[in-house]
Formats: structure tokens, C-alpha cells, sequence
């Protein structure tokens, strides 16, 4: 399947606007394309209670669920400032959940896409679903 990654920067960019940011005021956008072709966007959700906050990440992956795709074929996740913006340990770890080591993940500021990762890069010698099965 060919990578929209331009759908997935509108998408990102999008949800990065309407993002509920206000402890940390650092609004990430994400988006995954699904299996199932359609791209499904997140942003993150901060909480008065902090540790309860969801990153960008989870929360497309949580739609791409409910919206009935079943595998990652590219991620984009965008921020703003200097440093790139990769996902946290954590949301490597609930992408590797339905992507393949060589699934692409775009890191995107406001002008465009600034670095190509793949998850393998992102999260070497990773465990996943696999690892599961005796
Ligand atoms: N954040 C994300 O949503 N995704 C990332 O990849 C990095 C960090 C959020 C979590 C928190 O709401 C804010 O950015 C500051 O860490």
C-alpha cells in the first residue's frame, strides 16, 4: 500500500490543533494509516491528574482499533520546536503492537516532515505478539 504522507501530515496537523494540552501546553498531533487504507488522526490529552494524560499516539491507535483497522502501515506524529518530536518509549511499544520492524514513522514539524524512522529503528530488539507464543 502506497504511504499518503501527506494525508497523514493534514491529518496530524489537524488533530494537533484541537489537541488538550494545557498543563504542558506542547500539543502533538498524530496520525496512522491503517490496514484498512483510511488514516485515522490522534492528539494528546492531558489530565489535572498528570500521569492519567494519553499521548497523540494512543489515542489514533485507539481509533484505528475502533474504526476497524488491525495493523499499522505508517505512523506521522508532529510537534512544534526545535527537537524532534519521536514518539515516547511507551508509544513505541503500542505501535509495535501492530506494525512490522520496517513500518515507516514520520517525525513532523508545522512545515513539513523533518525525519523517516523505521519502528525498528525507534525500538530495536523489541518484544511483541510473537513473543507470546511457546
Ligand atoms: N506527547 C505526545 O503526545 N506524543 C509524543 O510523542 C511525545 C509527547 C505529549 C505527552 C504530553 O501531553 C506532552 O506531549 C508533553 O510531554
Amino acid at each position: 500500500m502506497a504511504v499518503d504522507f501527506e494525508g497523514l501530515f493534514a491529518a496530524a496537523r489537524a488533530a494537533q490543533a484541537r489537541a488538550y494540552a494545557p498543563y504542558s501546553r506542547f500539543k502533538v498531533g498524530a496520525a496512522v494509516l491503517g490496514d484498512d487504507g483510511a488514516i485515522y488522526p490522534g492528539c494528546n490529552v492531558e489530565n489535572a491528574a498528570y500521569p492519567v494524560g494519553v499521548c497523540a499516539e494512543a489515542g489514533a491507535i485507539s481509533a484505528m482499533i475502533a474504526g476497524g483497522g488491525r495493523a499499522i502501515h505508517a505512523v506521522l506524529v508532529l510537534g512544534d520546536g526545535e527537537e524532534l518530536v519521536t514518539p515516547c518509549g511507551a508509544c513505541r511499544q503500542r505501535i509495535r503492537e501492530f506494525a512490522a520492524p520496517e513500518t515507516p514513522v514520520a517525525i513532523a514539524g508545522p512545515g513539513g516532515i523533518r525525519a523517516r524512522l523505521s519502528l525498528a529503528e525507534l525500538l530495536p530488539a523489541s518484544f511483541g505478539p510473537a513473543n507470546l507464543r511457546s
